[in-house]
């Protein structure tokens, strides 16, 4: 995703129906299965809904200019004259959504408000893919149901990633913790009572050059990739069956398991490698990198009454900013799992 940017467009003065739209995404993190999941595996992920977009569309035409207030981001869909690759995701999403709905030639001036951290991992781009097609149906009056949101966001996503496998446009859709395998989501069965501390490296990865090395990575050996994405697959199941039984000491191993794996495919760094190790240390039970890699956030699994220790472990480790997710919060995916809580940084 790119910087904010000043685009070339007039308030529509004819526009008819609501003045503006709204919507909303949360960001997600991955527990399990990221990268391997764009190879077939599944992968578990859940969602962070007070980290969340909240977006506002209203109707525009060619020539003004869309003000973006400071700390916001914008762009202009549906727009012949606008600038290339500026929020191209979301852009992508919400042209799509005005060509199904009979709407090309529409323009539609989006602005965002984002918590979300950019290219960390925690699904920013695809959580403003979510929240700018929600305000846009929101302003043409449509209502737009769960199974076409995922595959808008997804359009978003597969120009973002290059190859997306849809993990990140379900779990920001989403509101409890899911298991997702080659396109669709389950709900996910939780009885464990533990922390997640996710970490910001501070750096900021790119999903796609991750995704594409990964891919050369694969490619090169294939035996290797067998034995990479068969172990994955191993991982993961036995990751969901601690997560319902609520064995947190072997999830924990999962997890370092996990992220020897993603250090063999090539997306972890120096930093996250000392972040792991700085978990560790502060007694999590496990520690691996969310998302992407190469940058990005790293995830431990810790006892609730060590979260504030960890967490303090990975900022004295260089973190810039820390986060706790109680699991009991994730349990039910019929209501919204409970606020993470921030230690440092954006989050309330
Ligand atoms: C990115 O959050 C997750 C990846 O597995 C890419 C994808 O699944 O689309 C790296």
């Amino acid at each position: 995703m790119n910087s904010p940017v000043r685009e070339r467009t007039e308030r529509s003065s004819t526009a008819t129906g609501p003045v503006r739209g709204v919507g909303r995404a949360h960001a997600k993190a991955i527990l399990l299965g990221e990268h391997t999941v764009v190879h077939g595996t599944p992968a578990i992920a859940f969602p962070l809904p007070t980290l969340s977009v909240r977006a506002i569309a209203r109707p525009g035409a060619p020539g003004g200019v869309l003000e973006i207030p400071e700390g916001h981001f914008g762009f202009v869909a549906g727009n012949p004259n606008a600038a290339e690759n500026t929020l191209s995701g979301p852009r992508v999403a919400v042209e799509e959504a005005l060509r199904r709905w009979g709407l090309t030639g529409q323009i539609a001036e989006v602005v965002m408000e984002c918590d979300i951290p950019l290219a960390r991992g925690l699904g920013s781009s695809a959580a403003c893919a979510g929240a700018a097609v929600r305000a846009v149906a929101d302003l043409h009056g449509r209502t737009v149901d769960a199974a076409t949101l995922y595959e808008l966001v997804q359009c978003g996503e597969q120009v973002a990633h290059g190859r997306a496998s849809g993990i990140d446009a379900s779990a920001v859709l989403a509101d409890g913790p899911i298991r997702f395998h080659e396109g669709t989501a389950t709900a996910l069965d939780i009885g464990l009572d533990a922390a997640l501390v996710i970490a910001d490296t501070g750096v900021p990865g790119s999903t796609q050059h991750a995704v594409a090395g990964v891919r050369r990575t694969l490619d090169h050996d294939p035996r290797a990739a067998r034995r990479v994405l068969s172990r994955a697959g191993e991982l993961i199941s036995g990751a969901a069956a601690d997560l319902s039984t609520g064995n947190a000491p072997s999830l924990g191993q999962v997890m370092l398991d996990f992220q020897d794996l993603l250090a063999e495919l090539g997306v972890s760094t120096p930093h996250i490698d000392t972040l792991v190790a700085a978990a560790l240390d502060a007694g999590a039970y496990g520690a691996k990198l969310t998302g992407a890699g190469l940058g990005g956030c790293v995830l431990a699994l810790t006892e609730t009454g060590d979260a504030r220790t960890v967490s303090a472990a990975l900022r004295r480790a260089g973190a810039v900013q820390t986060w706790t997710v109680p699991t009991r919060g994730l349990r039910s995916s019929a209501q919204p799992p409970s606020a993470p809580t921030s230690e440092h940084g954006v989050n309330p």
